[in-house]
């Protein structure tokens, strides 16, 4: 019996000071579009087939509150539980039918150790047509985590939900699930919190689109367009949302297979990535201070992760 193992990333949860400049920012200007509402949360949806990739809810202080995971099937559902019981993990419940209102499915959560809230989940009903625009995201890339134990909250992904390491430089470490170089990343950091998240759009001009419907709402392009010269060799642009956190359009992500992918050190990157992680194109002006201050959380007074009656209501 092969080892059960998350397989994909479905999106997150956040809370947010203001739920109607929220949606409004997540639905108009960044191109997601609203699937659900229930008093103070609201769920949105990409083009893609996936429920939703998206959770808001209000709160007076905005905070990341979940990362969702898929497993492919119940039996790894429950093979991950019994995998996060053994491992110590701080469970919230076990696994049981989640609300049809949110999609439905399988899945239980529990926090990691610096207390973020990881829902896992099978058999999440999907949409059954995409939405027909390339000009918006069509589905949740990848997230980028501060982790102040570094080593002990690697672990805790690798080891018990199965992720592999795809790159290492000496601040970041970028974590595999699927065919995508990364889902999950790992900023070393002095607490926990949301680095970045990002979005995925088709291609470069679908991105180019997306990037310029931005602008033209109103919001400073902080970094980009330009393609990192190193871990995911992905085309970016970053925006600042709502609540101070870094979002990012995304596309080209470096598609990676275990058997063929070499295991890169953090000396490979010195040596052959001198510019490693920054613009491969060098056409992208300077990251904006703004920025940088939003990926460490500087924006922002974040609260993490939930309590568990909350966590069920925003699967
Ligand atoms: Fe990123």
């Amino acid at each position: 019996m092969t080892e059960p193992r998350v397989t994909g990333i479905r999106g997150v949860t956040l809370a947010v000071r203001d739920l109607d400049e929220s949606l409004d920012f997540y639905r108009d200007s960044w191109g997601l579009a609203e699937v659900g509402r229930m008093g103070p949360s609201a769920w949105l949806r990409a083009t893609g087939t996936e429920h939703h990739v998206l959770t808001l809810s209000q709160s007076p202080q905005p905070g990341l509150l979940a990362v969702r995971l898929a497993a492919p099937d119940k039996a790894a559902v429950d093979g991950l539980y019994a995998k996060a019981i053994a491992f110590g993990a701080d469970v919230i419940d076990a696994p049981e039918t989640l609300d049809a209102l949110m999609g439905g499915g399988y899945g239980f959560s529990f926090r990691t150790p610096d207390g973020i809230v990881q829902q896992i989940s099978s058999g999440v009903e999907e949409h059954a047509s995409r939405i027909d625009d390339r000009k918006r995201p069509q589905k949740f890339s990848h997230v980028v985590l501060r982790a102040a134990n570094y080593p002990q909250l690697r672990s805790f992904w690798m080891d018990l939900l199965g992720f592999k390491l795809s790159d290492e430089t000496d601040g970041i470490n970028f974590l595999r699930c699927s065919k995508d170089h990364h889902s999950v990343a790992l900023a070393k950091a002095d607490g926990p919190g949301l680095h970045h998240m990002a979005f995925e759009l088709p291609d470069l001009d679908s991105l180019m689109y997306a990037s310029g419907h931005m602008r033209t709402k109103g919001h400073n392009l902080e970094w980009g367009v330009g393609r990192h010269s190193g871990p995911g060799n992905n085309i970016f642009s970053f925006f600042i949302e709502p609540n101070g956190f870094a979002a990012e359009y995304t596309t080209e992500m470096f598609q990676v297979d275990d058997a063929t992918y070499p295991k890169r050190s953090k000396e490979w990157w010195r040596e052959n990535r001198p510019n490693g992680g920054r613009d491969a194109w060098q056409m992208a002006p300077k990251r904006s201070d703004k920025l940088v201050k939003a990926r460490l959380g500087q924006l922002t007074q974040e609260i993490m992760g939930c309590d568990a009656a909350i966590s069920k209501v925003l699967a």
